[in-house]
This record gives structure tokens, C-alpha cells and sequence, in this order.
């Protein structure tokens, strides 16, 4: 106790706690947001992570730091920390920096697929082997009224989506994938499904509104993918479901140059672990091994909890 009460008796620290407690971010991106030299803020990670305050994690040649869920006792503090650091005159700078790096992540996706939206569909099957996971999706979906496609991209599930919901609604912030992907209803003449421009986060969808979402490939772009889940969240229905197909986590390089990933995949005790916390019950989790020295595909699918269980 003595080594985290020290650890956090300096106000950079605290200001580093503060930040983490809002995502992850790796050693650049700090030194960023507190504009302060890079040795610096090392120095102080390091006193952080033997203090069991923060830990990190290597994806690729990078290393993002995050705040260590799995401590309890820090985790009954961190609240009394946040608080009294919002009244702080660094405050409003450090939160500045810290939307100016995540919008930074979401323009370089957004960019990405804005330029590569024509050759989009040959990238998904040859750098994620799209056409061999999409089935076990669409059988956790089941026959449902109103289903919301996350991130449709250029709409490769809308065809099959059509056929088991009342309604389609695609959302993604690719103006030019969502031009392919309304060349595709165009030319299967998809009547139900409704394209939509928008964020992941602030999803163009009335609240309680959806039987079930789709996020295929998505959510390793999201600048900071556990607030993705309370924005799913509100646009559920009661008993409404998630299905997820993401990449396991991997440590392919390439897989951020060549396809603008923000996560190398990521673990299933970290999706877990965000659905848990933001209300979800985890009900179904396929592994689809690939063979060709390709990350491996996690289909997931988790159930909203009851708000009165939720609460509890
Ligand atoms: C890897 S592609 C997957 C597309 C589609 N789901 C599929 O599997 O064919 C990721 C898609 O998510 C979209 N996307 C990324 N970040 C987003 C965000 N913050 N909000 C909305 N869409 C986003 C991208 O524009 C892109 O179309």
C-alpha cells in the first residue's frame, strides 16, 4: 500500500492515471497529450507499472499502456482520483489532447477505407479470409425485426441480412464504402436495408431501437473500443444481441500498415471483460482457426443483461 500511495504522490502520475483511466496509448502519444520529453513520462510509467497501477501490453512493435483493471484496491480509489484531478487547471488541456488523439485514430481509418473502398472486398478475402467466418455470424442471428449492421463497410453481409430481419439499417463513417455498399442494394434490389453515414460511438439509430447489431471486422478500428459497447447498449432493445467477428490478437505488423488496423485483434478475456462490464452476457463464442498463417476469427455473440441485474 505504501508503494502505491508513493507512486501516486506526484501530480504528472496522477495526471498520467487520469488519462489512462480514458483509454490506451502508447509512450508517443502521451508524451503528446502532456507535452512533456518522452524520458519523462517513461520514467513515470515505470513507477506506475511497479506499483501494479498500470500495465502494458506489446501489439506489433508498439507498446500501449493501460490502467490494470485487476486491481482492486486502485480501482476503489481511481474515482476519488478523477474527481479531484477535474478540478485541476491541467484538466482541460490533458482531455484536449486526449480527444486530439483518438479523433487522430479515427480519421486515419476513416481515410483509409475512403481510398481503398474499391478493392475493399478482395482485401477482406485475402487478408482476412472474410468468405470462411461470415456463416457462423449469420447463424447466431436467428430471424429478427430490426438488425443494425456496424461498420457495413461495402455491405458483403447486407444480401444474406436482408433475408432475416424486417428491417436493415448499415452504418459506417466511409462515405466511400458506403457508396459501394449502396451499389450493392442498388443491384440486388435490397428494399429493407437503409445506409446510413455515422460513428460507431454516436450511432445514427433512435434508442432501443435495434433487435440485434453487427460489428464484422469493426471493432479493432475503434479509437477506444470499450465505449463502443455503452453506445450499443443504447440502441438495444430489451434482450437484444451483439455478434462480433473479430480477430484473435496478433502481433502481424503489417496488418496496420496494409489495412490501417488500430488493435492487432485482441484477446477474448478483453472482449469478454468490455461486454461484461457494459451489461452483456457472453452466450455464444466460436474460435475459426486459420490455416494460412492468418490470425485466427473470434465470432462472438453476448445478450444484454436485465437493467435491474445490470444495476445490481
Ligand atoms: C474492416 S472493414 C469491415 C467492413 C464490413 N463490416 C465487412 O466485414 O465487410 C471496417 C469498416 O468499419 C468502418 N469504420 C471504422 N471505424 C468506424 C467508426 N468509428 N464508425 C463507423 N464506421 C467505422 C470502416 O469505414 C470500414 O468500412
Amino acid at each position: 500500500m505504501v508503494k502505491l500511495f508513493k507512486s501516486l504522490a506526484d501530480v504528472t502520475r496522477l495526471r498520467l492515471v487520469a488519462i489512462l483511466a480514458q483509454g490506451e496509448f502508447t509512450v508517443s502519444e502521451l508524451t503528446d497529450i502532456l507535452a512533456m520529453g518522452q524520458s519523462r513520462i517513461s520514467r513515470h510509467l515505470k513507477i506506475l507499472l511497479d506499483a501494479g497501477i498500470v500495465t502494458v501490453q506489446r501489439q506489433g512493435t508498439w507498446s500501449y499502456f493501460r490502467l490494470d483493471g485487476k486491481n482492486n484496491y486502485f480501482q476503489q480509489l481511481c474515482p476519488t482520483i478523477l474527481e479531484y484531478l477535474a478540478t485541476d487547471g491541467v484538466y482541460p488541456a490533458d482531455q484536449q489532447g486526449i480527444t486530439r488523439i483518438l479523433d487522430e485514430r479515427q480519421r486515419k481509418s476513416r481515410d483509409f477505407f475512403d481510398h481503398h473502398a474499391r478493392e475493399w472486398d478482395r482485401l477482406a478475402k485475402e487478408m482476412i479470409a472474410a468468405d470462411r467466418y461470415q456463416g457462423a455470424l449469420l447463424e447466431q442471428l436467428g430471424q429478427v425485426e430490426t438488425v443494425v449492421d456496424v461498420g457495413v463497410g461495402t455491405g458483403s453481409l447486407l444480401g444474406d441480412l436482408s433475408l432475416r430481419a424486417r428491417q436493415v439499417i448499415g452504418i459506417d463513417h466511409s462515405p466511400s464504402m458506403l457508396n459501394e455498399a449502396r451499389t450493392r442494394v442498388e443491384n440486388k434490389q435490397l428494399v429493407n436495408v437503409d445506409l446510413r453515414l455515422g460513428e460507431m460511438t454516436h450511432l445514427p439509430v433512435a434508442d432501443h431501437s435495434a433487435d440485434a447489431l453487427i460489428l464484422n471486422m469493426v471493432l479493432h478500428h475503434a479509437p477506444h473500443p470499450p465505449t463502443v459497447f455503452n453506445e450499443l447498449r443504447r440502441v438495444l432493445r430489451p434482450g437484444g444481441k451483439v455478434l462480433i467477428a473479430e480477430l484473435e490478437r496478433h502481433q502481424l505488423e503489417w496488418f496496420r500498415d496494409r489495412l490501417a488496423d488500430q488493435w492487432l485483434g485482441f484477446t477474448r478475456q478483453e472482449l469478454t471483460d468490455w461486454l461484461q462490464l457494459a451489461g452483456y452476457r457472453l452466450v455464444n463464442l466460436k474460435l475459426m482457426k486459420n490455416s494460412n498463417k492468418l490470425p485466427a476469427v473470434q465470432v462472438l455473440t453476448a445478450e444484454l443483461i436485465d437493467q435491474e441485474e445490470y444495476n445490481q
